[in-house]
């Protein structure tokens, strides 16, 4: 079975409710309609815009999936300033990025309490694009293949068996974050490779299912190049999903 391309838009803090309508707006006027037929597009707005979006989607029908950037591990209870993910599936999110680098880093989120929010994600019947990736100092001290397998399994480590299936990872080389520097395609294959391999070892049967994003810098003048790699199944963009034409030209990768 074919593995449909993910492409996704992290906004990251960007955007108040008005900005993001607008965005929405404007990506919809440059896609068309059989631009989503090979490929799967997600936007993952800042919390304070995801009613405002999910409106607008619902009712010009936009083929857009809805994504968010975080959620906590419990569906409810003391824990002032966090957003459930019960709250997010009500808002019919379907997508949650768990442990992007900058919540690892910034916010001193480790591989237990990410491997906590997926589960709790697939508890709220969305799917948990789990965030994995070296930094330069590991890939300079040849460490970097070890690194983000710690990270898989770590970060993997409380989802059940079958849901593994329906997971999305994203391979984000810290180093290549916001940079410009991208990974080179081969790079990026290599390490989404071992990364399906790791998988494999924990259920053989997530090898050909599990999708792999790359994300760090992708821009329309790579995408297509990494899209062409065949391990790598879509990606998570930061920058150039901001700007509607860009991110549609990544969208359209097959031409861009
Ligand atoms: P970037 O961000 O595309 O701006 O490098 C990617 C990400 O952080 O998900």
């Amino acid at each position: 079975m074919a593995r449909i391309p993910l492409i996704s838009g992290n906004w990251k803090m960007n955007l108040n409710h008005f900005e993001a309508i607008q965005l929405i707006q404007k990506l919809s006027y440059e896609l068309r309609n059989h631009d989503y037929d090979a490929v799967e597009v997600s936007v993952h707005p800042p919390y304070t815009d995801l009613r405002s979006v999910q409106t607008v989607i619902d009712a010009d029908r936009m083929r857009f999936q809805l994504g968010a950037q975080n959620c906590h591990s419990e569906v409810s209870g003391a824990f002032t300033g966090e957003i459930s993910p019960a709250m997010l599936a009500k808002l019919n999110v379907d997508y949650v990025i768990v442990g992007h680098s900058e919540r690892r880093a910034l916010f001193g989120e480790n591989d237990a309490v990410v491997a906590a929010k997926a589960a709790a994600v697939f508890g709220c019947e969305m799917t948990p694009i789990v965030c994995v990736g070296e930094t330069l100092e590991e890939r300079e001290s040849d460490q970097a293949e070890s690194v983000v397998e710690t990270q898989v399994r770590g970060s993997l480590a409380s989802i059940s068996g079958d849901k593994l299936d329906e997971l999305v990872i994203a391979y984000e080389p810290v180093w290549a974050i916001g940079t410009g520097m991208t990974a080179s395609a081969q790079d990026a294959q290599e390490m989404c490779s071992h990364i399906r391999k790791v998988v494999a070892s924990i259920r053989a049967t997530s090898r050909n299912l599990v999708r792999i994003q790359y994300g760090g810098s992708v821009k329309p003048s790579n995408v297509t190049e990494l899209m062409a790699m065949s391990d790598i199944d879509g990606a998570l963009v930061g920058g150039a999903s901001l700007e509607a034409e860009s991110f549609a030209r990544i969208v359209n990768f097959k031409d861009a």
